[in-house]
């Protein structure tokens, strides 16, 4: 059997219209501008309106890789959503989108690795494409965080985004594509990023919602502390497994969770300012979407050239983290 990469065919992504500046933040909580930029990188974020859910955002960004991919939705094998924010609990939200795209041919599943999520969902189309079990896959991940953050919790409503990115990607031969992934977990931090409420361990009460464990709690310093370093393990270890060094690096594409954290690792590795993507500052912390909205902002802005060696890299709840590096 020939060896089959898997290719990024198409990109795209998907943000609701309203944008939230920091200066509106601090109207709602006790923050400034100066301490979110300094801290964060952050400068505005976009966030749904009421009727918006996820899966308008996921299909719309769906759809735009596949525009550009000249692929069409009945082509498609298969739909990996990777998200912490679905639209509703059951069904998977894919399944909208599956739906909304009309892929007819294709398996839909969500996917839940936190803001690691479109790591472990281009990892898990990899393993289908490697295999033989998918030609066409669209690997989408997003988030409208904004609906499940406390907004009077200065510590998490300033840092994340809602927005979707996707991409489309197909089985060719050559060395064109995915060359590695690296993905690790550890459940015993579990307790650093969690939203705790609404599951079968605290099930959906009044008494659950007046105790505010239906939004998302952080401690962010102390995932900040682990991000730094295992970031860095996992841009190694992906980089290792291609037969490549960090100077084959053409663009670092990470997870847009805290400039200092990108920057801390990106001069671990040795790679300057120019060759790190960074759209936190408009975008804020999408967590599954960040990547990939960001990889099609590169896309789109025609700085990603043929034989490109790129690096993505994500850190989130679970914990968990991951990279993958690919030949464009
Ligand atoms: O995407 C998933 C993975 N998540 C991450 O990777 C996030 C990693 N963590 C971070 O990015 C940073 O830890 C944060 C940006 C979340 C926080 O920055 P920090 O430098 O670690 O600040 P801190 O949590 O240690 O808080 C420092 C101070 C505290 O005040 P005291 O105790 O020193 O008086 C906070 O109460 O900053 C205060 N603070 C704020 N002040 C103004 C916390 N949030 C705010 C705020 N505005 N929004």
């Amino acid at each position: 059997m020939e060896n089959l990469r898997s290719r990024i065919r198409g990109t795209g992504h998907a943000l609701p219209e309203k944008v939230l500046t920091n200066f509106d933040l601090e109207k709602m909580v006790d923050t400034s501008d100066e301490w979110i930029t300094t801290r964060t990188g952050i400068r505005e974020r976009h966030v749904a309106a009421e009727n918006e859910s996820l899966s308008l955002f996921a299909a719309e960004a769906g759809k735009q890789a596949l525009d550009m991919a000249g692929m069409s939705a009945s082509e498609l094998d298969l739909i990996i959503l990777a998200t912490v924010t679905m639209d509703q609990p059951i069904p998977a939200s894919s399944c909208f989108v599956q739906d909304i795209l009309g892929a007819r041919k294709a398996a839909a599943f969500d996917i839940q690795a936190g803001c690691s999520g479109f790591i472990y969902g281009l990892a898990i189309a990899d393993q289908f494409i490697r295999a033989g079990g998918a030609k066409r896959i669209l690997v989408i991940g997003g988030e409208i965080l904004s609906k499940f953050l406390d907004w009077k919790d200065r510590s998490t409503c300033v840092l994340f985004g809602d927005g979707c990115g996707a991409v489309a990607l197909s089985a060719e031969p050559g060395g064109h594509g995915l060359l590695s992934t690296s993905i690790h977990s550890d459940g015993s931090n579990a307790d650093f990023i969690t939203l705790p409420g609404g599951g079968s361990r605290i099930p959906v009460s009044h008494e659950m919602i007046d105790a505010n464990l239906h939004t998302i709690k952080m401690k962010g310093n102390e995932t900040f502390k682990i991000a730094v370093r295992s970031l860095e393990a996992t841009c190694r270890e992906a980089i290792e497994r291609a037969g490549l060094t960090p100077a084959d690096v053409r663009w670092f594409v990470p997870h847009q969770a805290n400039t200092r954290i990108i920057s801390a690792v990106a001069e671990r590795l040795g790679w300057p300012p120019e060759s790190v993507y960074l759209n936190i500052d408009r975008i804020g912390n999408t967590s599954s979407g960040s990547i990939p909205i960001a990889l099609d902002e590169l896309v789109r802005a025609g700085k990603v050239k043929e034989e490109d060696v790129l690096l993505f890299a994500a850190f989130g709840a679970g914990l968990t983290w991951g990279s993958a590096l690919v030949r464009w």
